[in-house]
């Protein structure tokens, strides 16, 4: 199998430490051909040249086509002549060191999800994660933990998408809407849906969720379940308690042990923890048989 799992280099007991670390949008694999566009070389037009800012980055590299082990290769970038987030360091190594540096991308914005990676021992996106610009702080880039690893920074997203895919993350109705255009709802219905849309499905809390590791095909993980959430709550949806019952099962839900590791990590500052609890408040109506609960 040309994928393997990663354990975050360190273990499986470094990871659990480094656990408090959060798109079906198009994303751009950064392969070994691709170049990167001018604007994303960031010495970022001041006019002004200052002195080398030199920093450390150490990034884990695998390619299956290579037969080798993974392992971790340093690289010197001068943070003065480089944009101020871990994305744009990474562009400028496979524009000017590196082309075989691979990598995901798109937004550049935290709006697609698709650069989420393990810096510095926490899962975040590349492109909100500013550089430290202290010289003396060696920087760490590693793949999602716990994921497959297709090659370098960039892990196979089919279990997550499938698990996503399972929740049927769409509006359905049983009614026509009034003028047959379009399903309104209230202010205030719609502000329920306050931190539960704005998820861009980038992984990082699945990823660093404990209970996700240990059983990452059958429980959901927190981003397919925040996500299903998001349609439990909308006002709109006539499937609500269908929905509902469909998560009734002891692993998609309950192996959600409220650690809270995923709301630590996400970067767009949601939490998944939260809307999980609020499903188990839901189900904790169902007769216990058909609940997924333990009995007392
Ligand atoms: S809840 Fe946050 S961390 Fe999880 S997938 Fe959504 S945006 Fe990413
Ligand atoms: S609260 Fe639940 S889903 Fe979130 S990290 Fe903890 S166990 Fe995982
Ligand atoms: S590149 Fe889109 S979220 Fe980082």
């Amino acid at each position: 199998m040309l994928a393997r799992r990663l354990l975050s280099n360190q273990g499986i007991g470094a990871a659990l430490k480094q656990a408090a670390a959060g798109a079906l949008h198009p994303v751009k694999v950064i392969s070994t051909s691709a170049v990167v566009s001018a604007p994303e070389q960031a010495t970022v037009g001041t006019g002004k040249h200052k002195e080398p800012s030199l920093k450390k980055v150490q990034i884990y590299r695998w390619d299956p086509a290579k037969g080798e082990k993974p392992y971790m290769k340093e690289y010197t970038v001068d943070t003065n002549a480089c944009g101020p987030m871990m994305l744009d360091v990474l562009i400028k190594i496979k524009n000017e060191q590196d082309q075989s540096l691979t990598f995901r991308r798109s937004c550049r914005e935290g709006i697609c999800g698709s650069c989420a990676m393990n810096i510095n021992g926490g899962n975040t996106l590349a492109c909100l994660c500013k550089v430290d610009p202290n010289p003396a702080d060696v920087a760490r880039i590693s793949p999602l933990p716990h994921m497959f690893v297709v090659k370098d920074l960039v892990v196979d997203m089919t279990n997550f998408y499938n698990q996503y895919k399972s929740i049927e993350p769409w509006l359905k109705t049983k009614k026509a809407p009034k003028d047959n255009k379009e399903h309104f709802q209230t202010k205030g219905d719609r502000d329920r849906l306050d931190g539960l849309y704005e998820c861009i499905l980038c992984a990082c809390c699945s990823t660093s969720c404990p209970s996700y590791w240990w059983n990452p095909e059958k429980f959901l993980g927190p981003a397919a379940l925040i996500q299903s959430y998001r349609w439990i709550a909308d006002t709109r949806d006539d499937f609500t308690m269908e929905r509902v019952e469909a998560l009734v099962d002891p692993f998609k839900l309950y192996r959600c042990h409220t650690i809270m590791n995923c709301a630590r990590t996400c970067p767009k500052g949601l939490s998944p923890g939260k809307a999980i609890s609020k499903i188990k408040k839901l189900v904790a109506g169902f007769p216990v048989e058909n609940s997924g609960r333990s009995a007392p």
